[in-house]
């Protein structure tokens, strides 16, 4: 077989076979394909799309190119959520506690914070002593146990996903659809839940600007995980503002605890709710509307709050945060910054929230290499509320002057403040099963 035929057959649009496609892919995960072949077929990917089967093809590839766990020592159904990505996304945080306070078991391996957006992991770990990286055999007793862990990658998981991943970041051809797909669903099949809920978010924080290519997105995620045997939906969900109101990792831990405490309600929690109906209904726990009485049981009650405590112990953490969030890291300085005119608020750009946060050290970039987890911002307003000229819009978190200076600026143009009051569009904007 010749790889400058296969790249020719994409660039032409033919369909590749399930035997060609394997062959990339293991050629190039095992060093016999070099980079600027892949690179090439990457790109006639990017450009002319894949069909179905060759998705499937390409996931399961790269599925099998590791270890695929066996969650059946778990003893109940496994149910894992994806979420595609965005600025301000803390939902791991709820769900896990939640569906685990239900009965439900959440095995989840989760990412750092890749380009602008957070990563769960960086949020975990603002949490002192929380360690991420645990053995497969310790992950599997303390989901049986407790009924959640939280974990990074494991090293032997979907190996070609890396290369692959690490050269799409450097070739511009991080944002084609079946890529996307064979990424995500890849590890997802590798970890080997019985359930897969994935939220896919379009807007301006998010990979895919528009519901329609979100919508996309997930239909062909959805048939992937159903053609490998799994219960899948996905869920649209909007991510033109941050969600919640904190951004930034231990700023954003310390609004989990505060809606497992207080039982805030807000768009955050109302979508916590939801994905963690959905995940409940996927495992067999009643229809959606019992999930959700269930779920919301589950905070009032205090009994997500308790399991969110019992991870964090069981992943050697101290828990005593979930009782006084002021054990979190805490930033030197706090800024404030306010209004500079009267009106709605019409709308957060997320994006350069993400940045904003990023050029405060929350996330890391090539000139920085450690994170600072006490870094971000809290926003005080929601998209839609009234405020008056002066008025605080936020407060700043940073380690100097000169960074929250800079990040108050762009913040200040993310904020969009008009005269009409703004049409609220719903959090979830469909469901795909
Ligand atoms: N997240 C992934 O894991 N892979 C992608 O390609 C995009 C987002």
């Amino acid at each position: 077989m010749q790889i400058y035929d296969l790249i020719q057959k994409t660039r032409r649009k033919e369909t590749l076979s399930d035997t060609e496609v394997r062959y990339l892919i293991n050629g190039f995960t095992q060093g016999e394909i070099p980079d600027y072949m892949m690179s090439a077929w990457l790109m006639a990917v990017c450009c002319q799309g894949l069909s179905t089967e060759e998705t499937v093809s390409m996931t399961l590839a790269m599925r099998d190119s590791g270890e695929c766990l066996d969650l059946s020592g778990v003893g109940g159904i496994t149910v894992d959520k994806h979420s595609t990505g965005g600025i301000g996304d803390k939902t791991t945080l709820l769900i896990a506690p939640i569906v685990a306070a239900c009965g439900g078991f959440v095995p989840k391996m989760s990412g750092r914070g890749l380009g602008f957006t957070g990563g769960t992991i960086d949020k975990l770990e603002s949490i002192p002593g929380f360690s991420v990286e645990i053995s497969v055999p310790d992950f599997m007793k303390q989901v049986r146990e407790i009924g959640c862990a939280v974990i990074s990658q494991s090293g032997n998981l979907t190996p070609a996903d890396k290369k692959i991943y690490a050269l799409r970041n450097l070739t511009a051809t991080v944002d084609s659809i079946p890529l996307i797909c064979s990424s995500i669903m890849s590890k997802k099949l590798a970890l080997g839940a019985d359930c897969i809920l994935l939220d896919v978010k379009y807007g301006n924080g998010a990979f895919m600007k528009t519901p329609e290519s979100a919508a996309e997105l997930a239909e062909i995620m959805v048939s992937v995980g159903k053609l490998a045997g799994k219960k899948c939906r996905a869920v649209i969900t909007d991510m033109n503002a941050p969600l919640g109101h904190a951004v930034g990792n231990a700023l954003e831990v310390s609004e989990v605890i505060g809606i497992l405490q207080n039982n805030d309600e807000n768009a955050l929690s109302e979508l916590a709710l939801a994905l963690s109906a959905h995940m409940l209904e996927l495992s067999g726990k009643g229809d959606f509307q019992t999930c959700l009485k269930l779920a919301s049981g589950a905070v009032t009650s205090g009994k997500a709050l308790e399991k969110l405590a019992a991870m964090i112990t069981a992943q050697g953490g101290d828990a005593s945060v979930t009782e006084n969030t002021a054990k979190l890291p805490k930033s030197k300085i706090q800024k404030l910054f306010r209004a500079e005119q009267s009106g709605y608020i019409s709308g957060i750009h997320s994006e350069q929230v993400g940045l904003a946060c990023l050029e405060l050290g929350a996330g890391k970039t090539a000139a920085r290499s450690e994170i600072d987890y006490s870094a971000g911002v809290v926003f005080l307003h929601d998209v839609g509320d009234f405020v008056s000229a002066g008025e605080v819009l936020g407060i700043i978190h940073g380690s100097a002057d000169e960074l929250c200076e800079r990040a108050k600026q762009r913040l200040l143009r993310a904020v969009r403040i008009s005269d009409e009051k703004p049409e609220i569009s719903p959090l979830i904007h469909q469901i795909i099963s």
